[in-house]
């Protein structure tokens, strides 16, 4: 393994990226977890969103993403996006020694020790929900696990515009809802870096009694065993500085970005990829 061989690897960053934004919702987790770590944040919003292209287009992208993180000296690569890692993980672990890891796996496994009764619901992108790559890794987990899905592609636009606890979002979630918390479920996965924005909307709508598991809280916890295990993480005493790049600005974005943070930032870049 050559690059974990580099001296002073702990010291360097962990890269994050997802299709713009919502994979906030992952590096705020991050930043909780690990606070002495200095994290890479990319952001593609000139090209997203994700969740509604195909599997080819999402590999591509993610491909580039991964490569502009690289040429950042990270020890690591967190795909804080629901839409790349169902698509594209296997196919970026192929490209570098350094663990990469999608919310995928941990969310899926938090839910499997979650549920009670093995019946399990996934919200998620129209490309997350029809890739089937939730449910695959359920059942790999648990072969007694039923998986209901649900697309809910309007929660990325109400969480990015700030409409979570509006009259609006309630009747949205309603809309996409009401059927899969009549399934049965004990167990919800907010499949998507946006949906945990709107989780006191989606709870209100499905009721307490279904558990829900933020993805990106799920990752953050397995990042640190991964860093701990790997001897990889940063002892500096000192506050993780945290970077933030983007591939496009929307007008509002910093605004939406310390909405999802729920701190100030400054250092913001555009990029190319
Ligand atoms: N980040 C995406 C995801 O978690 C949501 C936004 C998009 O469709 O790009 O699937």
């Amino acid at each position: 393994m050559k690059s974990l061989q580099i001296k002073n690897l702990h010291k360097r960053p962990i890269g994050v990226f997802d299709s713009g934004i919502g994979g906030l919702t992952v590096a705020r987790a991050l930043f909780e977890i690990l606070p002495n770590e200095n994290i890479i944040y990319l952001g593609d919003t000139a090209r997203l969103p994700y969740g509604t292209k195909s599997k080819e287009t999402v590999i591509l992208y993610s491909i580039e993403c991964l490569k502009f993180l690289l040429s950042k000296k990270v020890k690591m690569i967190v795909v804080a996006c629901n839409t790349a890692s169902s698509f594209a993980v296997p196919f970026l672990q192929k490209i570098t020694k350094i663990p990469v890891i999608g919310v995928l796996i941990p969310g899926s496994e938090a839910a499997v020790n979650m549920t009670k009764n093995n019946k399990i619901g996934l919200i998620g992108t129209l490309g997350t929900v029809k890739s089937l790559s939730y449910k695959k890794a359920i059942i790999r987990l648990n072969k007694k696990a039923e998986v209901f899905s649900q697309a809910c592609s309007l929660f990325v636009q109400l969480a990015e515009d700030g409409w979570t606890d509006n009259k609006i979002a309630e009747l949205t979630a309603k809309e996409y809802l009401t059927d899969i918390s009549k399934k049965g479920i004990d167990t919800m996965i907010l499949g998507c870096t946006h949906y945990p924005i709107l989780k006191n909307t989606i709870s209100k709508v499905i009721g307490k009694n279904i558990k829900l598991i933020d993805s990106g809280e799920e990752t953050a916890k397995k990042v640190n065993i991964i860093l701990q295990e790997k001897k990889l993480l940063n002892t500096q005493k000192k506050k993780g500085e945290h970077r933030f790049f983007v591939t496009d600005f929307p007008n509002n974005f910093h605004q939406i970005a310390e909405r999802f943070l729920g701190k100030k930032i400054h250092n913001v870049k555009q990029v190319k990829l």
